[in-house]
């Protein structure tokens, strides 16, 4: 079996701390070792469709692994097979995933490894169909994808909601306040409920346990029995009260997924501050989570992750991303990873963890 000579790279979706880190392992592992050339498309997909595209080298993968963001840019709404074109202010949608593989061809390429989430997850699964032989590396800060224990950016966001959380806990132990942090995460509750936990917060509200606003003022109470009259609330966007709603910020036209979360923290801090009239601030840390350098335990999962895959392409073994198993990489078959998410099970530790410190969650 023949190493491949020439592959393609891309990120997709939303950013996170360590996509730069991925990229270097790969170009340098695949230039290092199997003297394979490397071409990064732009912005995701849409450097695919739209051939925008920069050679990868030892020279420009260098220098970046501790650089937040991505080299490459990305985009959360460039799916070639439901693309947005903008036709008379309206986006109308159009299968241009041809246009894809015609570009993938022209540049000669033998595999193309895709960095992203389940939505890009989704996308190489399609792309694969259509003969793309495809590498997939699981990134997101909200942790919640199948097949792999964790995601790289997840710990770096980890630990700016944990630092955030420190900061406002002084303030709100000066003020006798409620003070509530609302996290990103989606529809999964790890980034609230690690944070939460490793911020000491004081009361933990997560999509996967709908909340009853009753329980939440209960326990600010009690604490304020015991003396201590402050309390920490760390929420997750996607959090919702029982028998209830998630709270959407805004619909994205043209994103796959156009629904845009946030703003929960607020009708929690109305619904304190009206029952039981504690003094209530909200903090919402939105994209900070995202930026900034990745973690040292992000860089090396980044390295490990990028370095398997590179082994992959050289060895023509297509159709998989890499995970982590314990502590071993694995691979998992895309198409077991495409269209689910990895939600906080109810029987998780960090539950029954946080439970035993005294957190209330809301239920
Ligand atoms: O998936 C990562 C994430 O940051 C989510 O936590 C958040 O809900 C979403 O992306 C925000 O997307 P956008 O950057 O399009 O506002």
């Amino acid at each position: 079996m023949k190493t491949p000579k020439r592959i393609g790279i891309l990120t997709g979706g939303g950013d996170c701390p360590g996509l730069n880190a991925v990229i270097r392992a790969v170009v340098k592992t695949v230039i290092n070792d199997y003297d394979i050339a490397v071409v990064g498309f732009l912005d995701g997909f849409e450097g695919l469709v739209e051939n925008k595209f920069v050679n990868l080298n030892l020279d420009n993968a260098s220098g970046i692994l501790t650089r937040g963001g991505t080299i490459l840019g990305t985009s959360n709404r460039a799916d070639p097979f439901k693309y947005p074109v903008l036709e008379g202010g309206k986006y109308e949608y159009r299968d241009r995933s041809d246009q894809a593989v015609k570009t993938f061809e022209e540049h000669g390429l033998e595999a193309l490894v895709c960095i992203g989430g389940d939505g890009t997850m989704a996308v190489s699964h399609k792309i694969a169909q259509k003969n793309i032989p495809v590498v997939g590396i699981p990134k997101t800060i909200d942790n919640d994808l199948v097949g792999t224990d964790v995601t790289f950016g997840f710990d770096s966001a980890l630990t700016t909601a944990t630092e955030a959380i420190d900061k406002i806990h002084t303030t709100a132990q000066s003020h006798h306040r409620v003070m509530i942090i609302e996290v990103m995460g989606r529809y999964a509750g790890w980034l609230a409920l690690c944070s939460g936990i490793a911020g000491g917060g004081d009361i933990i509200l997560i999509p996967e346990i709908p909340y009853d606003i009753d329980s939440i003022c209960e326990a600010i109470k009690q604490r304020k029995y015991h003396g201590r009259y402050f309390s920490i609330l760390v929420v997750g966007e996607g959090a919702k009260p029982k028998g209830g709603e998630i709270v959407v910020k805004k619909r994205v036209e043209g994103s796959p997924e156009p629904i845009r979360l946030g703003g929960i923290g607020h009708k929690v801090a109305d619904d304190i501050e009206d029952k039981i009239q504690v003094e209530t601030r909200v903090t919402i840390l939105g994209h900070l989570l995202r930026g900034g350098v990745p973690s040292p335990a992000d860089r090396l999962l980044a390295t490990r992750f990028g370095v398997v895959a590179a082994e992959q392409v050289a060895k023509r073994k297509f159709g998989k991303m890499v995970a982590l198993k314990g502590n071993e990489i694995v691979t998992v078959p895309i198409d077991q990873i495409a269209g689910k998410i990895r939600t906080v099970p109810l029987d998780s530790p960090y539950l029954s963890m946080a439970r035993s410190v005294g957190t209330c969650l809301g239920d």
